[in-house]
């Protein structure tokens, strides 16, 4: 064989060094671990969990390079050798000048929010994760989102529903541009489905906030995966390596954070980007506070290695072609099994369309919830309910319950931790569920706390 053919097995491209059993259950077990967790996935033991699909945050695999930059952690307190490698990796790769590393990305938000945001001051975005918002609140300002208008329709295949509404962004800049205190891009666009924005709504995006004088700052949590896309589906940045497409990213912004939890692969970590010397002053006098001295920020020195390393290791295209090409393999998979998904496929979670899948069940009985709990009791699959359980709001004058937008079920794939064979399994278990998806029972609330209810709740099956 002289050329290999296109193949279509995708193959992890690493091998298994260290391995960790999965736990595996019985039916009845499962069915007994979530009564007695009220039937809130949260609240489950992560040993009675087969396949944890709750978060991609925190729970990828590092390589054993990154292990072995554990070892080699510089745990001194100040000036640490560890983080002198990372802000030389961050300076190369974002090209901003000022690096500061966090524990986690909702610090880096609380920082930077705290230092740009004035009382009653708006942070457009084309939709601010939930700490992103939180923080701004925090700073007493307001968060806007303004996401495509392509999201309206779940299954409206726009390759780059994660871009900011370009029209939506000029209005509000040209009706009051001084009172808004910056822009934030998310890449990708993790409320909207891990969705990803194109390198030209980036541009616009800039050139508006150029034009009207505010700063613009991106949430890059995926950036990897967003690059990739932008490679994958801009034609003018086909033959642009992603290293090259991630440069270009970073240089049209002032700054950037980024919750190193997702595409730099380790278990905790952040970091912030600027350009701004008097900023970054500002900000490495606060942080003192609640991360610590500015060159550890909340980490141990082996923590400032391993980030480092992930920073470089995630560049590596043959792993981008495996990641997002296996979170695509899974969408379809779950496609053909009956159920409806979200389109097209993001960068790091399937998102299952509960509404129209169970529509014998109405909403303020909670479609999503009960597809998420079923996925546990027979597959042994933790996801999040993303529907009117998380985001429902209650009529004020009335108390009545109101719908969320969607009736979401979100499965989030941790990077490098499961196999095809894994997935295979979870598709081939829908496609079981499927058949009986019309017995699946609502649920009504047994209690529910006043903010963030999801969390806490305890539910009863109808
Ligand atoms: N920004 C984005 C886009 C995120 O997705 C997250 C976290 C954060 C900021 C906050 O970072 O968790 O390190 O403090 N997203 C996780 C998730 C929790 O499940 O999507 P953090």
């Amino acid at each position: 064989m002289q050329n290999t053919p296109d193949m279509k097995t995708i193959i992890e491209p690493f091998k298994i060094k260290t391995i960790e059993p999965l736990p595996l259950l019985t039916f009845d077990q499962r069915k007994a671990a979530i009564a007695k967790a009220s039937y809130n996935l949260f609240n489950l033991r992560a040993e009675n969990v087969t396949f944890d699909l709750l978060t991609d945050s925190g729970t990828g695999a590092m390589s054993a390079r990154q292990w072995s930059g554990m070892m080699i952690g510089d745990e001194s307190y100040a000036g640490s050798k560890s983080f002198h490698r990372l802000e030389k990796t961050v300076q190369d790769l974002t090209g901003y000048e000022f690096i500061v590393p966090t524990h986690q990305g909702r610090a880096a938000e609380f920082l930077l929010m705290k230092a740009l945001v004035k009382p009653g001051q708006m942070v457009l975005g084309n939709t601010h994760f939930d700490t992103t918002r939180a923080n701004i609140e925090m700073a007493n300002g307001e968060a806007i989102d303004l996401p495509a208008l392509s999201n309206q329709d779940s299954q409206n295949e726009d390759p780059f529903k994660g871009n900011v509404d370009l029209v939506a962004l000029k209005n509000v800049l040209t009706e009051k541009s001084d009172q808004v205190a910056m822009i934030v891009m998310t890449l990708t666009n993790n409320s909207v489905g891990g969705q990803p924005v194109s390198m030209e709504n980036l541009k616009q995006a800039r050139s508006l906030a150029k034009e009207f004088s505010v700063p613009f700052f991106l949430d890059v949590a995926r950036f990897a995966e967003n690059a990739f896309f932008i490679q994958l589906r801009e034609p003018a940045y086909k033959n642009t390596s992603v290293t090259q497409i991630t440069k270009e990213m970073f240089s049209l912004a002032d700054g950037a954070w980024m919750s190193s939890k997702k595409d730099a692969f380790v278990n905790i970590g952040g970091f912030l980007a600027m350009n701004d010397s008097s900023l970054a002053e500002e900000i490495r006098a606060q942080m003192v506070l609640t991360e610590g001295f500015p060159t550890y920020g909340g980490l141990a020195g082996r923590d400032l290695e391993a980030l480092a390393i992930g920073l470089e290791e995630v560049l590596d295209e043959k792993y981008l072609t495996y990641r997002i090409r296996s979170v695509e393999y899974f969408g379809k998979g779950i496609e053909q099994s009956g159920l409806k998904v979200v389109k097209p496929f993001g960068g790091h979670a399937v998102y299952i369309d509960a509404g129209a899948s169970l529509s014998h069940i109405p909403f303020y009985q909670f479609p999503a919830q009960s597809l998420s709990v079923a996925f546990y009791e027979n597959l042994g699959i933790r996801s999040v309910e993303v529907g009117t359980v998380m985001l429902g709001r209650k009529n004020p004058e009335t108390g009545e319950q109101e719908p969320a937008p969607k009736e979401l079920v979100r499965l989030a794939m941790p990077r490098r931790v499961y196999t095809q064979s894994h997935v295979d399994y979870m598709i081939e278990g829908m496609t079981h569920l499927v058949k009986n998806i019309s017995s699946l029972k609502g649920y009504e609330f047994e209690y529910e706390a006043p903010f963030l209810r999801h969390f806490s709740a305890k539910f009863k099956k109808l």
